[in-house]
């Protein structure tokens, strides 16, 4: 991973915490006992609890308060979100606050390891992918709007592709297959068959991006494949062994990414961070799961590995790889595992089982 924040020495770590709505309130707390975890092997770490969410909203009229954002810009160098419960019909005033975060922090890339590391059950073996999705535009820009027509309502959605955002993906995109090993394969995933203006320019900048001016051949190592979006997920389910990295606009990144955590077993065990060039947000790729909320039995791997994931990206690699190896370890023993996964283990009993291997 190349980037700016790795290389910033720094004497304390703050940590903002946004747990949101759901089962992110009972995630977010094992990533924070785990960096705590961790102890002396990180700068001395400072946690700043902020709010929003949709529950946040229903009560104070706002989902992403100012204060979070100014927290966030001015006294952060990273932060841990859980999930929002958004909902599925139109609220008036209400917008996702965690697409806002990702737009107002410039947080362009979304980055989601999917790995299997033991026979689970429903998990498929050797799967080692990262799909690199853009995180601020495609349809997720929600420009929306509804009239009525001569046939009745006509909805229309406005599917935002730019050079400069495909551009920025694209080399994250090569520069994450450069961090994976000698010769790593980058699959640029469109429907450019389609949607050949919109798509058709996402895919012609990524696959420029070895040529621009200053890279130098620093991507000859890595082979470029593409696949149309459909068959991306056919052939992810038929043979989801051959893919490395797979970079996608934003909606196809979303879409995919869940696909292939059914294939590692759940969705509660599949991380992300929300990077930038200044920031970094770690992520379960879960939803806020209102199906088993308030159980105390949602998987908390998710979170514990965005943790890690984003400790990549500050440049603590030793210690990340110590959270991964143990929640490896807890996967592979087996016997402590929540119901997502045929367990019957609670959340904080995984948590105790990942600190134990700590
Ligand atoms: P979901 O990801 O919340 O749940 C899908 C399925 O996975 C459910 O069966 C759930 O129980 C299971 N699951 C999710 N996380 C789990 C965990 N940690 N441990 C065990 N099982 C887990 O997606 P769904 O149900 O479509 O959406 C629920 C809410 O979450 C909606 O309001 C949606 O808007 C929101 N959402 C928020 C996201 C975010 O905050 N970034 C991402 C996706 C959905
Ligand atoms: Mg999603």
């Amino acid at each position: 991973m190349a980037g700016a924040l790795r290389n910033v020495i720094r004497t304390k770590l703050r940590v903002a915490m946004i747990p949101a709505d759901g089962v992110g309130r009972e995630v977010l707390p094992a990533a924070r006992s785990v960096l705590e975890a961790l102890g002396t092997a990180l700068p001395k770490l400072e946690f700043t609890h902020l709010d929003a969410g949709f529950e946040h909203f229903t009560k104070y009229g706002t989902a992403l308060p100012d204060e979070t954002l100014r927290v966030l810009r001015e006294e952060s160098d990273c932060a841990m979100f859980g999930a929002v419960s958004s909902p599925s019909r139109r609220v008036a005033g209400y917008s996702s606050p965690i697409v806002a975060m990702r737009k107002a922090l410039d947080l362009y890339a979304n980055i989601r390891p999917v790995k299997s590391v033991a026979d689970l059950p429903g998990e498929r073996s050797n799967i080692d992918m990262v799909i690199v999705r853009e995180n601020t535009e495609c349809l997720y820009i929600k420009e929306e709007t509804l009239t009525l027509g001569s046939v009745g309502k006509e909805a229309r959605a406005t599917r935002l592709i730019t050079e400069r955002a495909s551009r920025r993906i694209g080399q994250m995109a090569f520069e994450t297959a450069l961090a994976r090993g000698p010769s790593p394969l980058l699959t640029i995933v469109h429907k450019s068959n389609v949607l050949s203006v919109t798509d058709g320019l996402f895919r012609e900048t990524v696959r420029s991006v070895p040529s621009l001016p200053g890279i130098d051949g620093r991507y000859d190592c890595v082979k470029v494949e593409e696949q149309l979006v459909d068959s991306m997920v056919y052939r992810m389910f038929r043979e989801p062994q051959v893919f490395d990295v797979a970079v996608a606009p934003n909606m196809y990144g979303d879409i995919i990414s869940d696909a292939a955590a059914a294939l590692v077993g759940s969705l509660g065990l599949v991380p992300s961070v929300n990077a930038g060039d200044n920031f970094i947000m770690g992520e379960p790729v879960h939803g806020s799961a209102p199906d088993i909320m308030g159980r105390g039995i949602a998987n908390p791997l998710a979170s514990i590995r965005s943790a890690a994931l984003m400790l990549v990206h500050l440049g603590y690699d030793d210690q990340a790889k110590r959270v991964d190896d143990s929640v490896d370890a807890v996967l592979r023993r087996g016997d402590v595992l929540t119901p997502d996964l045929g367990g019957k283990s609670t959340t904080q009993q995984v948590v105790d089982a990942v600190l134990k291997q700590i």
